[in-house]
C-alpha cells in the first residue's frame, strides 16, 4: 500500500472539532483516508496534492475516511473524467455502512462527449433510499475542478455544487418522515463502470477504446464530529454546521436554488408517477 505512505494535504478540522476552537489545519492522506478498492488505480499527481481515480477494463477504485462523522459539512474539488465519459460512474458520498444505513450521495453520470453531464442525487434514511434526483450542470466539469459539497446538520441537508445549492432535505421528522440523525456517515469516493444504467438509462454504452478515464479529487474539507469519539460532540449547538448561517438557505442561496430547479433539474423522483403514483410524504412537506 505505497498509496497510504504518501503525503496528502487535506484541509480540515477532524481531529480538532470536538474541542471549543473550530479552526482549520492541514492533515495527510495517511492519516484520514484508506484506499477501500484497487490500489493500483490510484496515485497521487500535482505534487501530490491530489488524487487521480483511473477506471480501465480491469478495475475501477476509491478510497474512504478512516473515521466516520456525525452531522458535518464535507467538500471536495473535483475535475470529472473529460471527453467520452458515457458509462462512467464518479461518486462522491457519505454512508454510515450498516443495515439500516443512512448515505447521501453524489453521483456524476458521465455522457458522450459534447453532450451534459448529469448529477445524481440520494437520500437514504434508515435503509430507504429511491430518492433520486438529477441536475444537468450548467458547465463542463471535466475543464476544471469544482466544488462539491454536502452540509448535514439538525436542520436539513444540503448538496452544493460550487455554493450553489442542488438539492434541500429538510429534517420533518416531526412530521413523522426520516431523518438521518443517529447514525454516523463515513466519506467516499469512488470511479467505476455502470453502463447498464448511467448514460440515457443504459443505451449509451462505455466505449474502452478511450479507457483508462481519469478523475481527480483533491482539498478535502471534512468538518464534522468524528466517530468514534465523544458523543456529546453531535449535539454541541455551537458547531460551525450548526450556526445561524446554516439553519436554512439564505436569499441568495434560495433564489439560486430556484434557478437550478426552474433551469437544470431533469429528473424527479417526487414527480415520477409511474414509480410513485402518491408521492412520497416528503415531497409534500416542502422542499
Ligand atoms: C446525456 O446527454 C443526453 C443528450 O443531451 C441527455 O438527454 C442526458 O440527460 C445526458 N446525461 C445522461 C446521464 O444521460
Amino acid at each position: 500500500m505505497n498509496f497510504v505512505r504518501d503525503i496528502f494535504l487535506l484541509y480540515n478540522v477532524m481531529l480538532v472539532c470536538c474541542v471549543l476552537l473550530v479552526s482549520s489545519k492541514p492533515a495527510t492522506f495517511q492519516q484520514d483516508f484508506k484506499v477501500t478498492w484497487s490500489d493500483s488505480h490510484l496515485k497521487l499527481v500535482e505534487g501530490g496534492n491530489a488524487i487521480q481515480l483511473t477506471l480501465d477494463q480491469n478495475s475501477g477504485c476509491g478510497f474512504a475516511s478512516k473515521y466516520k462523522y456525525m452531522y458535518g459539512r464535507v467538500s471536495i474539488r473535483i475535475k470529472l473524467v473529460p471527453g467520452d465519459s458515457a458509462g462512467t460512474v464518479t461518486a462522491f458520498y457519505m454512508n454510515s455502512d450498516n443495515a439500516m444505513h443512512d448515505e447521501l450521495d453524489f453521483e456524476f453520470l458521465g455522457n458522450r462527449s459534447g453532450q451534459p453531464y448529469t448529477v445524481q442525487t440520494n437520500i437514504f434514511a434508515q435503509g430507504k433510499g429511491e430518492r433520486e434526483q438529477r441536475v444537468n450542470l450548467w458547465f463542463d466539469p471535466s475543464l476544471q475542478y469544482h466544488t462539491y459539497t454536502l452540509l448535514w446538520n439538525h436542520h436539513h441537508i444540503v448538496f452544493m455544487v460550487d455554493e450553489v445549492p442542488i438539492r434541500v432535505y429538510k429534517n420533518n421528522e416531526a412530521r413523522g418522515i426520516p431523518y438521518p440523525k443517529s447514525q454516523p456517515m463515513g466519506v467516499y469516493s469512488t470511479l467505476w463502470e455502470a453502463d447498464n444504467w448511467a448514460t440515457r438509462g443504459g443505451l449509451e454504452k462505455i466505449d474502452w477504446s478511450k479507457a483508462p478515464f481519469l478523475a481527480y479529487y483533491r482539498d478535502f474539507d471534512i468538518e464534522g464530529c468524528p466517530y468514534p469519539g465523544p458523543m456529546s460532540c453531535a449535539s454541541n449547538p455551537s458547531n460551525m454546521w450548526e450556526s445561524a448561517n446554516y439553519k436554512e438557505l439564505n436569499p441568495t442561496q434560495a433564489r439560486l436554488y430556484r434557478w437550478v430547479r426552474t433551469n437544470h433539474l431533469v429528473y424527479d423522483y417526487c414527480t415520477d408517477k409511474s414509480r410513485n403514483p402518491v408521492p412520497p410524504p416528503e415531497c409534500l412537506a416542502g422542499i
